[in-house]
């Protein structure tokens, strides 16, 4: 590489006067390895066990109200901050299902996916300076939120077979610099579901260091095993110090959508409101219509969906562990994480290299979940958001691994 040049990831050689007006920031983070992986199994004609998005039907009457919407003429641009109906509807159902009264008027942002409330909110929070304690493994975005927003985040360890993290370990991690903590309950990738102990103790440090609690929630409806979601937000002292992130993604099978929200307090609601309408003005209007219907779905809905996922956790489980997959099973959420040192590789990359090439199976390695990422070496993630078609491919296919 000659001095003028440099290397910027996914874009090969630049002149360093074009690299001169690139983003410091934007450098400092790879491209997504789970949205790679879902191009590399299109590549590789493999099965997509890596990106978490259902490859079955949203429900009829959901995809209706979209039709509907959209020949009722709702083509022009909702409110910035979301549609009434919708803002309404998602007020009524925090109440209806955690207990928490909101004010859709003054405390509800509706946005392009949860992705862009998170961003909105991190966006809208952070200080130059400020630290954010993120548990991990940890859903990718994370780590570009902090960067982007300017946060410097702060790393605790979820810790397998549990998934448990040590309570000294996340109060040396809090301190005068915490802005706020990232909690995702049920999580990804490690299908942890917070208990209503462990929420209480992070509220306790959140009150201990006046620092907001960021609740990513959007795999609330696919819990396991009588496990309960609990929203942060309904905890006692929680209600004005959390922002809750939820969206139409998972719970309805509509990732492609980008439908999604931040409920905050009302003066934080102010700033998350200014930088969503400066990054997107506001997300698809018929789709907000349609996400109205949905919310209203009755509870049956959301009992078939767990159901439905709890035989697919089962039978991905039964899959993986035949092949000789570690399991951590999950209590919540649509992944699983799997400890592949039975298996005679190196690493998880490279393991996962050969499944995408040799073995026809995309998988997410496990090191993409982590800050350092030795600490996910042994490790993959399985999604099971497929219809029993595509599962039964994913044995098949996996028999090969065995042999
Ligand atoms: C924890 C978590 N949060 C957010 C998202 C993205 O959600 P959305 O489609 O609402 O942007 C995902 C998608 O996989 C996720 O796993």
């Amino acid at each position: 590489m000659s001095a003028g040049e440099a290397s910027i990831a996914g874009a090969g050689k630049v002149s360093a006067a074009v690299q001169k007006t690139l983003s410091a920031k934007a450098e400092r983070f790879t491209e997504s390895v789970i949205r790679e992986m879902t191009r590399l199994a299109q590549k590789f004609d493999a099965v997509n066990m890596a990106q978490g998005f259902p490859d079955f039907p949203a429900s009829a009457e959901v995809k209706e109200a979209a039709r509907q919407a959209i020949s009722d003429d709702i083509n022009q641009y909702a409110i910035t901050w979301g549609a009434k109906e919708l803002r309404d509807a998602i007020a009524r159902k925090f109440e209806r299902t955690q207990g928490v009264h909101v004010d859709p008027e003054r405390e509800i942002t509706v946005t392009c996916g949860s992705t862009e409330a998170m961003m909105a909110a991190m966006m809208g929070i952070i200080n130059p300076g400020d630290e954010v304690v993120i548990f991990e493994p940890h859903y990718e975005n994370y780590g570009p939120d902090a960067i982007l927003s300017g946060a410097t985040p702060r790393f605790v360890q979820l810790r397998p077979p549990g998934w448990n993290f040590d309570r000294d370990e996340l109060r040396r991690a809090f301190g005068p610099k915490t802005k706020a903590i990232i909690v995702n309950t049920p999580n990804n990738p490690t299908g942890k579901v917070f208990s209503r102990e462990e929420l209480e103790f992070i509220r306790d440090l959140c009150v201990e260091w006046n620092a907001f609690a960021v609740t990513d929630e959007i795999y609330e409806h696919i819990i396991f095993d009588e496990t309960k979601h609990i929203s942060m937000a309904s905890l006692d002292g929680m209600r004005d110090r959390t922002i809750t992130i939820n969206g139409l993604s998972k719970t309805y099978s509509v990732t492609g959508w980008r439908v999604g929200w931040a409920i905050a307090p009302p003066e934080a609601s102010v700033p998350i409101r200014k930088v969503h309408d400066f990054l997107t003005v506001g997300a698809a209007a018929p789709l907000q219509q349609a996400g109205a219907i949905a919310l209203e779905l009755p509870p049956s809905y959301y009992q078939k969906l767990a159901e439905m996922y709890l035989v697919k956790r089962d039978r991905m489980l039964a899959i993986l562990a035949d092949a000789g997959f570690r399991c951590f099973k999950p209590a919540g959420a649509y992944y699983i994480m799997t400890d592949i040192s039975g298996f005679n590789f190196p690493d998880d990359m490279s393991f996962s290299k050969y499944l995408v090439e040799k073995i026809g199976i995309a998988v997410v390695p496990g090191s993409s979940f982590y800050d350092d990422q030795s600490m996910g070496a042994r490790q993959v993630r399985f999604t099971f958001c497929k219809k029993e078609s595509t599962l039964a491919a994913c044995a098949e296919k996996l028999s090969k691994l065995r042999a």
